[in-house]
């Protein structure tokens, strides 16, 4: 609980500089990020070996000012096409999920944990995960969503940096940078198990009576 790992210090409302970091800083001060200079890194991004295969980057999309943040894995074949997060069948179901609790797509921020395809879908490898990481965390410290739905074992685990199983880390409030995290199953898993469609809807009553308490 209370893991302060995700807003990175120079972003940080918190950031205190210190005599050693002025030192160390020779004496300029951070540039402050934007999403046009995130984006702008991304898009050409050959930081890991998911850039040799893809066919672009898949930044993320929705409201920039949005209270909530839903994170998923990695763009499969539609993602990778059309550069946009969620757009197919699994993409179909989550606008279904926040519907059921009254949210618009567009009034949410939907990333991945991976900005690039893997290939055949394989999960992304945790070297992929570390290498791409920092976008995610700089997309959150510029998003600070008030609460962040996380899809799936995979970018759950990577996200809390954890290996529990996903039946462990769903039902609960986590917290990152006081921040918090609801795990849901994934979509695309749903559509293979519909006998987890009921936890995944407690999931999001979870997320929503969160929220509302806020
Ligand atoms: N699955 C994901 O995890 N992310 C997408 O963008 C699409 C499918
Ligand atoms: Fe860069 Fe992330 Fe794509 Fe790897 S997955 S090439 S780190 S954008």
């Amino acid at each position: 609980m209370g893991i302060d790992v995700w807003v990175p210090r120079a972003f940080s409302d918190h950031a205190q500089t210190t005599a050693s970091d002025v030192v160390a800083d020779s004496a300029q001060p951070e540039p402050l990020d934007s999403w046009e200079a995130l984006q702008a890194e991304v898009a050409p991004c050959t930081k890991c070996d998911l850039c040799k295969t893809r066919t672009q980057t898949v930044f993320g999309s929705g409201n920039k000012n949005a209270d909530w943040m839903i994170i998923g894995e990695g763009p499969g074949q539609n993602e990778d096409q059309q550069g946009l997060p969620f757009v197919g069948k699994a993409g179909l179901l989550l606008t279904e999920m926040l519907r059921a609790i009254g949210l618009d797509r567009e009034e949410v921020f939907i990333a991945n944990i991976v900005k690039c395809r893997p290939p055949a879908n394989r999960d992304p490898k945790p070297i992929e995960i570390e290498t791409c990481k920092p976008y995610l965390i700089r997309q959150m410290a510029l998003l600070k969503p008030k609460i962040i739905v996380v899809l799936g074992r995979v970018a759950a685990q990577a996200l809390l940096n954890t290996d529990e199983p996903i039946s462990k880390l769903r039902g609960k409030i986590h917290t990152l940078n006081d921040t918090p995290v609801v795990v849901v199953y994934h979509p695309a898993y749903l559509l293979r198990s519909l006998l987890d469609k009921r936890k995944a809807w407690t999931d999001l009553k979870l997320a929503l009576q969160t929220y509302k308490t806020l």
